[in-house]
């Protein structure tokens, strides 16, 4: 009798932690924090922050509790604490992922455990593909390479030398631009890489220099721009007549007010720009600010959010309901608002479709910004698109 009174007991207790358990789902957030790419992380971590601020933390009866570690811009740390946060804090989602190795990393542990790996950062047109548990917030260079080169031929560019960072992005918008560039009509001169990690470009820029081109178009991850942009002007290459033409990441909002007069005019394509103009992106760039001494959002605080709003509607979807498979049913095909423009996740590939906005540096009341004036309209992934 005894027995059977405990084990009862302890039945109980189990039966109870579990449904205690049940009433708190866990988002694993693994961001840079510290590292090369702190400024991804800062970044997103505000934007989830003021989502959580604007939307409550309650979703479906549940509370919504978000767990933030660093990985301090390192793949293999990335893994280790996505295998620690499923394992030991048993979280419904795995989400951040500031760089593509970090977000790849995770890939097996999200398929084997079948926690949604929510991606808000990285943008190499593969990540998708690596696991049928990820969704993307963020965006690939595809998207915004294309339609710069698009851009680049139809307005009388004719020489393109490229410099990108040698890692998945940087690969991905070079062959992207450089595809659809000779495609045009127009000749790619050189196509030059630089190393990810602490970046020199002297070397490089020397050989932009010798080969005179129509214009140079450049990728470097978020964060990168500003010593870049340094770079160029320190060896006169914004007086030489060589164009700069990039994605949005390098005249990244994060750190485009700093860059000075000498990128007013640069064109660039991107998926956001903390100047881009509706009601909700008003009120997004405000409440950032306010929340955050003023700083300015970029496109990583912007898959940071939308991120937060694809898995609160995938928890409303389901009920409250975290098993993988059905919260990864709930998230193909949704479709919504972002300050960046109207989005919404693919259903056969995971991967986001979203507006690519073709724009120009310029000061408004005092600070640069980069300007829309051309819009194209529900971009896929033109990786995958080609696949088909
Ligand atoms: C990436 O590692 O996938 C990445 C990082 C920063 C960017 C773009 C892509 O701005």
């Amino acid at each position: 009798m005894l027995k059977r009174g405990m084990a009862a007991v302890a039945a109980l207790a189990l039966a109870s932690s579990g449904a205690a358990a049940q009433e708190t789902v866990k988002i694993g957030l693994v961001l840079p924090m510290t590292g090369q790419q702190a400024s991804t992380g800062k970044q997103i971590e505000a934007a989830v922050k003021l989502y959580q601020a604007q939307h409550g933390n309650m979703v479906a009866g549940k509370k919504i509790e978000v767990i933030l570690k660093d990985d301090t811009t390192v793949p293999d740390v990335t893994k280790r604490l996505a295998t620690e946060l499923v394992t030991n804090d048993k979280v419904a989602f795995l989400a951040g992922f500031g760089i593509t190795p970090s977000a790849m990393s995770t890939a097996p542990v999200a398929t084997q455990a079948k926690v949604p790996e929510i991606v808000m950062a990285a943008g190499t047109s593969s990540i998708t593909e690596a696991s049928p548990f990820i969704a993307r917030t963020s965006f690939t260079l595809a998207q915004s390479s294309v339609p710069m080169a698009e851009w680049a031929f139809k307005n009388g560019i004719k020489k393109v030398v490229t410099l990108v960072s040698d890692y998945g992005p940087g690969i991905d918008a070079e062959k992207s631009f450089s595809d659809k560039f000779k495609a045009d009509g127009g000749t790619i001169v050189e196509n030059l890489r630089i190393p990810m990690r602490s970046p020199d470009f002297s070397p490089v820029l020397q050989k932009v220099a010798d080969a005179k081109p129509d214009a140079l178009f450049v990728f470097v991850p978020s964060g990168t721009g500003a010593q870049f942009v340094k770079q160029f002007v320190e060896r006169g290459l914004d007086k030489s007549g060589v164009k700069l033409i990039a994605t949005g990441d390098v005249t990244d909002d994060d750190q485009l007010n700093g860059m000075g007069d000498a990128v007013v005019g640069v064109i660039n394509a991107h998926n956001y720009s903390a100047n881009h103009n509706s009601a909700l992106n008003k009120s997004f760039v405000e409440g950032f600010k306010k929340a955050n001494s003023g700083m300015r959002p970029n496109f990583m605080a912007v898959g940071g959010y939308d991120g937060m709003h694809l898995i609160y509607e995938a928890l409303k979807k389901t009920n409250g309901d975290t098993d993988g498979t059905k919260l990864m049913t709930a998230i193909k095909g949704m479709a919504w608002e972002s300050p960046r423009g109207p989005i919404s996740i693919d259903p056969d590939t995971r991967d986001i479709v979203q507006n690519i906005y073709i724009r120009k540096v310029q000061k408004v009341d005092g600070e640069l910004y980069n300007v829309e004036f051309d819009t194209i309209a529900n971009v896929k992934d033109p990786v995958k698109a080609a696949k088909k």
